[in-house]
């Protein structure tokens, strides 16, 4: 703009340009005014040096007014384009909604399953792809079939290793400690043969641990027909660890004590977190226990109504929780139930 045009015209430019902006009926009208006004080489820019020259004291008023009307003219641009673009997406009778845009992609909240379901799962379809039924318990349990049934009786030593909460009412209720009194129910349900599994949340006066937690699953086997022997429990324990951890997975089998199978053994893998060397989760041992097993008691047939001179049957109770923290080489059981979503990421 030539130099001898003054500060006052050049206002008075913008105030018009500014009701021209009003007035623009077309996007092309808009977008000319609007670099007219606002663009690089627009009346805005010619502003710069004008105001440079002007007398100090009279900066600060200049400056404002300048200010108010970039702003003015900033928010009619903004509010006509609004108003042509609806009023052209209304002609051409398109909606604003594109279809054939790609989706915003849902970034955090995806969810997925957690590693203590997806070991359960994987689980269920191994026992389920032998053929086992899977049934399940209550919580709350009587005494009758979280002890006595089991050969647990009111005096029995082994009923101290499982500290329990009882529950404050009459009739002798607990939060069951062991999912083997699905083993009676599941005999006073079915005749034989039978072969059952069943999954669920146990209880124990258990202080919180890397390897313990008061509340922890097992998973209770059950399987019981005539001519069933310790090689047909071993042989469904090996399958098991293997189709869970792979061919090369080491396995120990040892003598155990229950008081409702005999004879009785514990099972063990090495360790997978530190590949059998020794670490915090298997005790510095290189084996983690995963589950107790033996041949059903013949007395514990007898409650449940089976003749022990006509069948025989195994049955094993598995640490779920144990199972998922070696199928992930978690290393702290508390990680499970904690819900720290930086941990389930992970998975
Ligand atoms: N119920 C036993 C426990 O909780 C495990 C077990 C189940 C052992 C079945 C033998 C047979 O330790």
């Amino acid at each position: 703009m030539p130099a001898d045009i003054t500060l006052s015209e050049q206002l008075a430019a913008i105030e018009a340009a500014i009701a021209t902006l009003k007035a623009a009926d077309t996007p092309d009208a808009l977008e000319a005014t609007r670099l007219s006004l606002l663009g690089r080489k627009g009346l805005f820019a010619d502003l710069g040096p004008q105001l440079a020259r002007l007398d100090p004291t009279e900066r600060p008023t200049m400056g404002k007014r300048v200010n108010m009307l970039r702003q003015q003219a900033e928010a009619l641009v903004a509010e006509r384009q609004a108003t042509l673009s609806a009023g052209a997406t209304r002609q051409s009778g398109k909606s604003i909604f594109d279809p054939t845009l790609p989706g915003r992609p849902p970034v955090s909240a995806v969810g997925r399953l957690h590693p203590f379901t997806k070991t359960l799962e994987r689980l269920l379809e191994i026992f389920c792809s032998m053929g086992f039924e899977v049934v399940e318990g209550p919580e709350i349990e009587t005494e009758y079939y979280n002890f006595e049934a089991l050969n647990l009786g009111a005096d029995h030593p082994a009923r101290d290793s499982q500290d329990s909460f009882y529950l404050d009412v009459e009739g002798g209720l607990l939060l069951r400690t062991q999912t083997s009194p699905v083993q009676l129910r599941a005999m006073e349900s079915r005749k034989p043969p039978l072969m059952v599994v069943a999954p669920g949340r146990v209880f124990r006066r258990d202080a919180f641990t890397a390897r313990h937690s008061p509340v922890f699953h097992q998973i209770e086997g059950l399987m019981i027909d005539k001519g069933l022997t310790f090689a047909h429990l071993k042989g469904v324990l090996a399958m098991v660890a293997r189709e869970l951890y792979g061919a090369d997975r080491k396995i120990r089998m040892r003598p155990d004590y229950f008081p409702f199978t005999e004879p009785s053994g514990d099972l063990a893998i090495d360790c997978a977190v530190c590949q059998g060397i020794g670490c915090r989760v298997c005790s510095h041992s290189g084996w983690v226990e995963l589950l107790g097993a033996g041949m059903v008691h013949p007395q514990v047939l007898r409650n449940g109504g089976i003749d022990p001179a006509v069948y025989t049957g195994f049955a094993f109770g598995m640490g779920i929780d144990r199972l998922a923290m070696m199928a992930s080489g978690i290393n702290d059981i508390r990680l499970l139930t904690e819900n720290d979503v930086r941990f389930l990421d992970q998975f």
